[in-house]
């Protein structure tokens, strides 16, 4: 018995996958550290242990899922749901009843807690009369910090300052989230791939199921799917993460789209468009156009952020930071980080020389270090495109490719000329077997460098990229992508 008859068990029981070379790593790092904490020598005692003791799986299993979040990630769906969704689901419903909603794989609640503060914003105190939001979560410990509400600087990446201050209160370094938004959602230990006995849920109106498919292959993500169809109502609709939508399209829902975005509903196309004329259903030949329009889906500028600006100036540029930039494109690190940290002493919020400095251990390989520079500059400022396309750079280097995508569709969505997001982006499509959206990207790079090479789009860091090579390459890629066809749908 090795390693992976445990990886084939956990993955059978609750869908998570341990086949690429990270996922190995952290299973070997956490098995060995239980088996260390229970005394067990051989993995055969161990496998014994986890099929005996639910306890010790359900330890385990919290030590290896991918808790991820933050507030408002992908806005423009929350938005949806509360501008949208809600008010058509309440014109249907002849009683008086509950819209119930249900964030499946929600972490430490950051997701729920969204939809609940968007819903506040727009019916205020009134929803509590009809709306339901329940958070459910394989994982344990990460509920109960759902269910404490506290938070740290971290999970507020994706919003200004002023929402937190609406809705959190300050305890240390911590933030609590008020007792008006933290009663309306409810927790729950569940396994979404749970077997014949269904869960104790009341049907559901709609169902969040964001950035958790993406850990599961296509037998996990179809059972999960039709688990989920039995906890919907007959007019239900399951909403995935924006990247998701295609992977996720496998029959079991009907793909829809409305006002720019993708969702799926449980009723048949016919009903759904006889009750709202406005929706439209997208049938399997046109999923490439669907994966076109899920890309502008994400980069197009839409008018759905409905938050204030944090507005921070940018400092303009000094002679010095001039110098220091020139240093990092000779890769002269030794020098450049005293240099910074001194400019930093006297002016710490200098976004650009955070940025240099994030720059810097980035290309140091300190990415933890990096990551944490970069999120203070976007804490500042939201929406910095030098600060999304290093957050994509970093998380290319950690393989994650998924936040990577994202990361650098939101630094084209504030600047679309920016070429090297569309380069970046070019190649994590073409990794992905995205055959059409990667020839794309590649397009898009080379009109944009045709136009001006040297406009990155980039404000504070150069990233010194060559540029007759990457002409080169977009060349050479769009011939080897022509007619190909996609493998990730
Ligand atoms: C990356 S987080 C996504 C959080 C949130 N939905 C978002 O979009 O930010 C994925 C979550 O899915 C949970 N998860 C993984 N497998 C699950 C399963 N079989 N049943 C329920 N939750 C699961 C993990 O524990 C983790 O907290």
């Amino acid at each position: 018995m090795t390693i992976s008859t445990i990886s084939n068990h956990i993955s059978q029981r609750c869908g998570l996958s341990f086949d690429d070379a990270l996922g190995e790593e952290k299973l070997q790092t956490v098995v060995a550290n239980r088996m260390q904490k229970t005394g067990q020598i051989t993995i055969p005692e161990y496998f014994n242990q986890i099929i005996s003791n639910e306890e010790e799986f359900q330890c385990l299993i919290n030590l290896l899922t991918i808790n991820e979040t933050y507030f408002f990630r992908e806005p423009e769906q929350l938005h949806f749901v509360a501008d949208q969704l809600v008010p058509k689901l309440l014109a249907h419903t002849k009683e008086k009843q509950f819209v119930r909603i249900l964030s499946a794989g929600c972490s430490s609640g950051e997701e729920p807690y969204s939809l609940a503060m968007a819903l506040w914003q727009r019916y205020g105190e009134d929803m509590r009369q009809w709306c339901e939001i329940t958070g459910i979560d394989i994982d344990s410990t990460i509920l109960n910090n759902a269910r404490k509400g506290m938070y740290r600087g971290f999970s507020f990446r994706g919003i200004p300052t002023e929402i937190r201050s609406q809705f959190f209160e300050q305890r240390g370094d911590e933030w609590q989230i008020n007792n008006d938004i933290r009663s309306l959602v409810k927790f729950q230990e569940l396994n979404l791939l749970f077997g014949k006995n269904p869960p104790n849920i009341e049907p559901l109106d709609i169902i969040l199921f964001r950035n958790v498919s993406i850990y599961f292959d296509e037998p996990t993500r179809l059972q999960i799917q039709k688990n989920m169809r039995t906890l919907l109502k007959e007019d239900g609709v399951l909403i995935v993460g924006c990247t998701e939508t295609l992977a996720n399209d496998l029959g079991v829902f009907n793909l829809i789209k409305e006002d720019g975005l993708f969702y799926f509903s449980k009723s048949k196309p016919e009903i759904i468009e006889s009750h709202h004329p406005g929706f439209k259903q997208i049938s399997p030949d046109k999923k490439n156009s669907v994966l076109a329009e899920s890309f502008e889906l994400v980069t197009d500028p839409l008018p759905v952020l409905t938050f204030p600006k944090n507005c921070q100036e940018q400092v303009p540029a000094s002679i010095c930071l001039d110098e220091l930039r020139k240093q990092v494109e000779e890769q002269q690190y030794d020098t450049i980080l005293p240099q910074l940290e001194e400019l930093l002493e006297n002016d710490s919020q200098n976004q650009d020389a955070l940025l240099l400095k994030a720059q810097v251990l980035m290309n140091q390989k300190e990415f933890i270090l990096s990551e944490s520079v970069v999120r203070s500059v976007l804490q500042a400022e939201t929406w910095n495109v030098d600060g999304l396309v290093l957050l994509g750079l970093i998380a290319k280097w950690n393989q994650q490719m998924d936040e990577a995508l994202n990361h650098f569709k939101q630094a084209i969505y504030c600047e679309p000329s920016c070429w090297p997001a569309h380069y970046y982006l070019a190649g994590l499509y073409r990794k992905n077997s995205s055959h059409t959206q990667a020839s794309r990207e590649y397009r898009i790079t080379l009109q944009l460098m045709s136009s001006s090479s040297e406009t990155t789009g980039l404000k504070s860091i150069s990233l010194g990229l060559p540029i007759a090579e990457i002409r080169h390459l977009c060349e050479y890629q769009i011939v080897q992508l022509e007619g190909l066809t996609d493998c990730r749908i």
